[in-house]
């Protein structure tokens, strides 16, 4: 397993420490678990500017998966967005979260949503973690009722895919990268196909060959670096 710790001054807001070197899940020697709230600004960004006015203009479920989602702080991070884009937008959504991991382990932590040592540094998304996340008064946030509400979270090997259950939005970032290029193939056609006609899908980082592969194979329109729609 990789000693590589969040690198902070990179993409963190809120650190998440060193813990995850302690996992001891035999999963954990093929990935680490490196994950911070807010990671992926641009994710983000384009979930508020693209995905969720197209998708609120033609239904109003939200269903996600996150793929690989380590210990819920990009479910959780994701979820502060929707929930607040829905408030300003008063366009309420039957939103709902899914992260599944291989590691159990990182699962715990993500069920129990707690997070000790969370230094909080001073960055655009403060305003939307102290609205939902709780201060436990023993230097742990919390996850709030309202993240509760819109999430949940189960063991499942990326390769099983989903079994009938269709998304809106596929997230699957930062797991790619830890494997070989067949493996990824069979990674992108079980996330696709949990992908909804006209659904969204955002997979980093696969190998060049693969990102090619994406637009020749599957009917989708990328619109943003490693973003997709579906045609249909
Ligand atoms: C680097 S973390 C990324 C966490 C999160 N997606 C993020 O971007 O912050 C990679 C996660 O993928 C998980 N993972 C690796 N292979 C997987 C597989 N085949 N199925 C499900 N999860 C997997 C690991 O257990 C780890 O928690």
């Amino acid at each position: 397993m990789s000693n590589k710790k969040v690198d902070t001054d990179n993409t963190g807001y809120f650190s998440v420490s060193e813990s995850l070197d302690g996992f001891t899940d035999s999963s954990r020697r093929i990935a680490t678990g490196a994950t911070t709230f807010f990671r992926n600004p641009e994710l983000l960004r384009q979930l508020t500017n693209t995905v969720l006015p197209s998708l609120a203009s033609s239904g109003n479920r939200f269903h996600v998966w996150c793929a690989g989602c380590s210990t819920g702080m990009e479910v959780y991070s994701i979820a502060m967005v929707v929930l607040d884009w829905m408030d300003v937008n008063r366009c309420p959504l039957q939103c709902k979260i899914l992260g599944s991991d291989i590691s159990d382990e990182a699962l715990g932590i993500a069920r129990t949503g707690r997070y000790p040592s969370l230094k909080k540094l001073n960055q655009p998304n403060s305003i939307l973690f102290n609205r939902y996340m709780l201060d436990d008064g023993n230097g742990s946030a919390v996850i709030g009722k309202e993240l509760r509400a819109v999430t949940v979270f189960k063991q499942r090997d990326i390769a099983l895919g989903s079994r009938s259950h269709k998304f809106e939005l596929v997230v699957c970032d930062h797991v790619f990268q830890y494997f070989t290029e067949t493996r990824q193939y069979e990674y992108l056609e079980r996330l696709m196909a949990a992908c909804q006609p006209h659904g969204f899908i955002y997979v980093s980082t696969p190998l060049n060959q693969v990102i090619t592969e994406i637009t020749n194979r599957y009917p989708v329109n990328k619109f943003a670096k490693h973003f997709y729609r579906l045609k249909g």
